[in-house]
């Protein structure tokens, strides 16, 4: 009897796992390649990468990370070559999973890569072959379509490229021997006459607009699971103590008794037992705390949760906080705890150099939150892109509250700006329900965050109709029907149509917020919605050569930048300007919350808080706390507790008419 080579060579290999070397057996050898600009992780990253569990919300202890070296090669996608997986069969290539193709640590960094084959060998522990048990293979993500194969059978099939699944293979993996996963990507970011959601990946990088990310770029793993296990915890915690949880399960193969489960709830900085309840599954249970220590950025309080169904056992997490909005003397406002809130923070790409859409390492990507929350700052505006489960939980643990955007689509649909289309794509009704379906699942995806404090669907006019206002509202019903715990941005810059809870516009460089002297694109100002700035700054400082990403079209691309200060202490002195103007607006406006463009330079963008490389810190820190600080209390003297009191909320909208309101006519006194 004939094995294949890959078959001997990996049982002398014994338990050790396949991806801790640099090849697979007979497979090629896996190269970090040399990208236009690298980061001081790179290198460090090795053949084991992003080794931590990756989804702390529904957390297993038995698990298997499949991250490493795999095989890959080029797929022409025809339907003979889908038809033909290439079972058994040593392909062209090794890759670094889960490192986006287009990357440097890939060991790809392709480009225009569409179609393509990954193939990887595995073995499953033989404690986890039980009938009590099941085996589940989890993505935490694909872009953009994923069907895969377990020992030559589809075990399933993904569409979207920000989600985490998971596909039951107990019945496909064989205890004793090496199995074979195969998986096949189909990304057409936005070749013509497709429009998917993508946020700023193009084939045709131009400075906005970034290199794609294709195929696996979040951790693959195993795990192994109770018989009827937890598909996932809805959770929501509020303030007063009240926990609101759906335990979601798999059913119980066959068995339509879905069962009840344990919970135990506890503090992670207390000692003792907050809570051990039983409750029944697949159905909203409510529970309450007594006095919880609530969630907060100043005081990010979080509390252990421990899930038990038959035999299957989870850990998760919760922090418990209440989000809303209540009129403080007349003006909307935005409500964490029962308390105005001023929100501010930078809009975050998450874009790496060497990883494009995956952070090299978890320290690299926890070190863009620390440099944010170390001057002060309170917020990210996570920016058309979804990030690994792990990056949400950094944000729940150092207290930074999350505005979670979709991922756009790339297109501006007919008949806006013809001139401005890309690849003149319009989207189709198709395109638009599977626009609406991905929305839906980036909200049941990320709900449990206690950080997140808003959803937004569209930025700008991207994707977006821009005289159909019915989409607009249709949206922010269904947005709010799956998650009533949060405020919706339906509209982040550009075409405003009254629906949701915000009046966002887009002003470079100096802010436009809550004033009534601007409206652009966004408008007149609505000041019966949340006044709130969606990006303002966008200020550049050019660098030198060793930390720009070395593409000459992207370097080209330089001289577009709004305002390119000459020294750090130019570049300071105009973003600390603009800091003075927007709180100038907190003082005298409707102004509730505002987002600095940004926190890193991307490709052909020098306007981050630091370099593409993370290498400069442009922030002179210390006068940029004292700047924050005065800004969240410019927004404190304008009251926290909403008219009517805490639980109120109850109050008039001031409508501002220019030239008549009292705080437009003081403000045109100031000015003299
Ligand atoms: C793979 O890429 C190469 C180089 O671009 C191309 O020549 C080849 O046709 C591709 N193969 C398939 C199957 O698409
Ligand atoms: C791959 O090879 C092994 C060993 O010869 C064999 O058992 C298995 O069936 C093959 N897989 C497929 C999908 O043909
Ligand atoms: C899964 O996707 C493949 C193509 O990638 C397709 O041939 C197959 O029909 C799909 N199966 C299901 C169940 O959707
Ligand atoms: C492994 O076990 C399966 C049943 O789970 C059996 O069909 C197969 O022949 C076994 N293979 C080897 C190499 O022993
Ligand atoms: C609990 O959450 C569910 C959604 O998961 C929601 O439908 C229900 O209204 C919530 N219950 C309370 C009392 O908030
Ligand atoms: C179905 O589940 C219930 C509750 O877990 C259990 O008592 C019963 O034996 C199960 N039935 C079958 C056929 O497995
Ligand atoms: C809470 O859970 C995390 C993750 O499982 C664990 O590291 C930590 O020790 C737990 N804290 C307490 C107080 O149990
Ligand atoms: C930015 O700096 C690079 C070199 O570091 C230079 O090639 C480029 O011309 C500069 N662009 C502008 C607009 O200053
Ligand atoms: C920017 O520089 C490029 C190439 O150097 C040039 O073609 C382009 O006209 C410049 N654009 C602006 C706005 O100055």
């Amino acid at each position: 009897m004939h094995f294949p080579l890959w078959i001997t060579a990996l049982s002398l290999l014994g338990a050790a796992t396949a991806s801790s070397f640099k090849r697979q057996a007979d497979g090629p050898e896996y190269q970090l390649k040399t990208g236009p600009l690298d980061t001081d992780w790179t290198k460090q990253v090795g053949t084991n990468p992003w080794p931590e569990y990756p989804r702390p919300q529904l957390a297993r202890s038995e698990w298997k990370n499949l991250n490493g070296v795999w095989q890959y090669q080029n797929a022409s996608g025809g339907a003979a070559e889908l038809a033909t997986p290439p079972f058994n069969k040593t392909l062209s290539e090794a890759v670094l999973v889960p490192f986006c193709l287009e990357s440097a640590l890939s060991g790809i960094m392709g480009s225009n890569l569409i179609h393509s084959w990954y193939r990887t060998l595995f073995d499953v522990p033989s404690s986890w072959f039980d009938s009590e048990k099941r085996v589940l293979l989890n993505f935490g993500a694909v872009d953009y379509q994923t069907s895969v194969f377990v020992n030559g059978k589809l075990a399933g099939n993904n569409t979207g490229g920000y989600f985490h699944f998971a596909l039951d293979v107990t019945d496909l993996v064989n205890t004793n021997g090496t199995n074979e996963l195969i998986v096949y990507t189909y990304d057409p970011t936005n070749t013509d006459g497709t429009s998917i959601p993508l946020g700023k990946q193009r084939l045709n990088p131009d400075h906005i607009n970034y290199t794609p990310c294709s195929g696996i770029w979040q951790t693959v793993w195993l795990e192994s699971a109770g018989r009827q296990y937890i598909t996932q915890l809805d959770i929501d915690a509020k303030a007063d103590g009240s926990l609101n949880i759906t335990v979601h399960t798999s059913g119980d193969q066959g068995n339509s008794s879905v069962g009840s489960f344990d919970i135990t709830v506890h503090s992670q900085g207390a000692e003792g037992v907050a809570l051990q309840e039983t409750g029944q599954a697949n159905a909203p249970t409510l529970f309450k705390i007594d006095s919880p220590q609530v969630w907060s950025p100043d005081s990010p309080n979080l509390y252990n949760v421990t899930v038990k169904l038959g035999s299957d056992t989870v850990t998760s997490y919760t922090g418990f906080r209440t989000l809303s909005k209540g009129v403080i003397d007349s003006l909307p406002r935005p409500l964490l705890n029962g308390e105005f809130v001023f929100q501010f923070g930078p809009l975050d790409q998450g874009y790496w150099p060497d990883g494009l859409h995956s952070p090299p390492t978890y320290e690299a990507m926890v070190s863009d939150l620390k440099a944010v929350k170390e001057v002060g700052f309170n917020m990210v505006r996570k920016h058309i892109k979804i990030e690994p489960g792990l990056f949400y939980r950094a944000c729940d643990e150092l207290g930074i509250m999350v505005v979670q955007d979709m991922p756009a689509m790339p297109t501006y649909p007919y008949p806006y700006r013809p001139a401005c289309t890309d690849g003149a794509v319009h989207v189709t009704p198709e395109q638009q329900q599977e626009f609406e379906r991905e929305l839906a699942r980036m909200v049941e995806q990320l709900k449990s965050h206690p950080s997140i404090t808003t959803w937004v669907i569209y930025n700008e006019g991207w994707g977006q109709s821009r005289y159909d206002r019915t989409t607009d509202v249709r949206l922010t019903s269904l947005v709010r029907s799956l998650d009533p715990t949060r405020l919706i941005n339906t509209v982040s810059g550009w075409h405003d149509h009254g629906a949701g809870d915000f009046h966002d516009n887009h002003h470079y460089s100096f802010p436009q917020c809550g004033t009534p002297f601007w409206g652009g694109d966004s408008g007149p100002f609505d000041a019966s919605r949340i006044g709130f700035q969606g990006e303002f700054g966008g200020v550049g400082n050019n660098v030198s050569i060793e930390h720009l990403w070395n593409v000459p079209h992207a370097i080209s691309q330089i001289n577009q930048t709004y305002e390119l200060a000459e020294t750090l202490e130019g570049w300071n002195f105009r973003v600390r300007a603009t800091f003075a103007d927007l709180r100038s607006q907190v003082e005298a406006w409707s102004c509730s919350g505002a987002v600095y463009t940004q926190t890193t330079d991307v490709e052909g963008e020098v306007n981050g808080l630091l370099t593409y490389d993370r290498r400069v810190n442009r922030m002179d820190v210390e006068r940029w706390k004292g700047d924050i600080e005065g800004m969240y209390e410019a927004a404190r003297n304008r009251g926290t507790v909403p008219d009517g009191g805490e639980e109120g909320g109850e109050g008039q909208v001031r409508r501002y008419v220019v030239g008549v309101d009292e705080p437009f006519k003081a403000e045109m006194m100031m000015m003299g």
